[in-house]
């Protein structure tokens, strides 16, 4: 879909639907010479979401929309809402150019409005249909935004979030035999290659054994498939500010390992990937919106699968920093294969800050369900930055501690560390939290445990339970605008 952003001193053209945004109880400002019949318009009250598809009795729109805002402060989530409601509508019609026209009540903040409504069109577009015999075809090509000149700064921006937030779904959304470990690295290449300022850097089993990351290869062993650590880097033109570093797990198949889950549900983790795709899809918007920031985005990459060769309860493991880890659960991979990515992040690019997102603990679901990602460091300010940006992007963050006690219940008998608490500590993700802070060094750090957030959220008319959420991407986006 083509995005044309245009003011409203400017005409309009001919158009298959016109959009008309009304704030609740508000007279509708039509562009000059469109009419549309009275009893539409008369029974059109503006409550956010309300929707009347009509025909135009004049002008040069074939059919007219017009699209509820609702009463009182115009939020952010409001704009994105209407923008996803808006692409869907126009899909579900088969206009193939639409145009939506705003008028001047749009506000002051009409920056954020623009980019949340272009965040919620193109995310309300997503659907991964590939894999279907006859699948639709998007039939919406065109799209032109008639707004003032801020709001359209904002959509510019708010087009490419959104289109990051659907590469990080995609990625998620696909299969596990399709989105193996070397699938995530062409995917990851992708990106650098289309991109003047990323590079790439594809870190092998052969380069894993060399720096001595014996936790994360440890959990490859069951699977056919290599591991791969992905270490994307962006850079911009100007000297750098910050330097930070994202950190997200790439596990493309969870089958638990020899401590097999159970068969109800397994394919959902497919979703295990989650936080890589948020990282790979954080990278790919930074590389658009080319901030004034060194940005580094790693994804260790693995399947966890049983077999002969696999992790068995018991097996004692090495991490890249010399920590040895006693395998108790050969499910609680994620942990194993972050500790590595951490201290090479913490070793080789020294960043100011980092935050690593996964899908750690089934109990973060237990804790804050699916609308509130979970979060916990080393590093109170910083998490507090994440709390904020989840206000600024509606993916919520809630903090969780990581107490001196829960650092306890991962104190190993054999070796240093055990991945797994005892009996009876509960805290599930909290220990899982202080298990990963053995490997942060003293680089500020955050812990975002997607596992709740990743899929399975409740409708917001641009995600739903039946998809990934592509949660993250608009979370890190926003936090790393707040560091530049
Ligand atoms: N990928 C899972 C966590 C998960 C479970 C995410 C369910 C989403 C839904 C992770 O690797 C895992 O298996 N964690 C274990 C840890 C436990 C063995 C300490 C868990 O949560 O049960
Ligand atoms: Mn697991
Ligand atoms: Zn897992």
């Amino acid at each position: 879909m083509k995005l044309v952003l245009k003011t409203t001193t400017q005409n309009l053209v001919k158009t298959d639907l016109l959009i008309i945004t009304a704030r609740e109880n508000s007279r509708l400002t039509l562009p000059r010479g469109v009419k549309v019949p009275k009893l539409a318009t008369q029974s059109f009250g503006g409550k956010s979401r309300e929707m009347r598809l009509t025909d135009a009795t004049s002008g040069l729109a074939a059919r007219v929309l017009l699209v509820g805002l609702g009463s009182g402060k115009l939020e952010s989530e409001t704009l994105r809402r209407c923008g996803a409601l808006i692409s869907q509508k126009a899909e579900k019609i088969s206009a193939t150019s639409t145009t939506v026209w705003f008028d001047k009540s749009v506000g002051k903040s009409a920056e954020k409005l623009g980019q949340a409504f272009a965040e919620g069109l193109i995310m309300g577009a997503y659907q991964l249909s590939d894999f279907k015999s006859n699948s639709p075809k998007a039939q919406l090509k065109r799209l032109a935004i008639h707004a003032s000149r801020e709001f359209n700064i904002g959509a510019k921006k708010g087009r490419i979030i959104g289109e990051a937030n659907c590469l990080a779904r995609r990625l998620q959304d696909t299969p596990a035999n399709l989105m193996r470990p070397c699938d995530l690295v062409s995917e990851a290449r992708k990106i650098a290659s289309g991109a003047e300022q990323v590079t790439s850097r594809i870190i092998d089993e052969k380069a894993m054994a060399k720096f001595g990351m014996g936790s994360l290869l440890s959990v490859s062993r069951g699977s056919s498939e290599p591991a791969y650590l992905i270490h994307l880097t962006y850079k911009p033109k100007r000297k750098a500010g910050k330097k930070l570093c994202l950190i997200g797990k790439g596990l493309t198949f969870d089958a638990g390992g020899i401590s097999l889950k159970p068969s109800a549900k397994m394919d959902e983790m497919k979703y295990d990937m989650s936080g890589g795709a948020a990282v790979l899809g954080a990278m790919a918007a930074i590389a658009e919106l080319k901030p004034n920031i060194e940005l580094h985005g790693l994804v260790p990459a693995s399947e966890n699968l049983p077999d002969g060769k696999a992790n068995k309860p018991g097996d004692l493991v090495t991490a890249m920093n010399g920590t040895t880890i006693e395998v108790l659960n050969t499910d609680a991979e994620g942990r194993l294969i972050l500790a590595d990515a951490l201290v090479y992040a913490e070793r080789k690019i020294k960043p100011d800050a980092m935050v690593d997102l996964a899908t750690l603990t089934g109990a973060v679901l237990h804790a804050l369900g699916h609308e509130y990602t979970g979060a916990m460091g080393n590093n109170e300010s910083l998490i507090e930055e994440l709390v904020e940006s989840g206000k600024n992007t509606g993916e919520l963050v809630w903090p969780l501690p990581i107490h001196e006690k829960h650092a306890d219940a991962m104190t190993g008998k054999v070796g240093d560390l055990k991945n797994i608490s005892g009996p009876g500590i509960g805290a599930g993700s909290s220990t899982g939290g202080a298990f990963l802070k053995n490997f942060v060094g003293d680089i500020p750090w955050v812990h975002l445990d997607i596992a709740g957030s990743a899929w399975g959220a409740a409708d917001r008319d641009y995600q739903n339970g039946d998809t990934g959420t592509g949660v993250g991407v608009r979370l890190l986006v926003d936090w790393i605008e707040q560091n530049t």
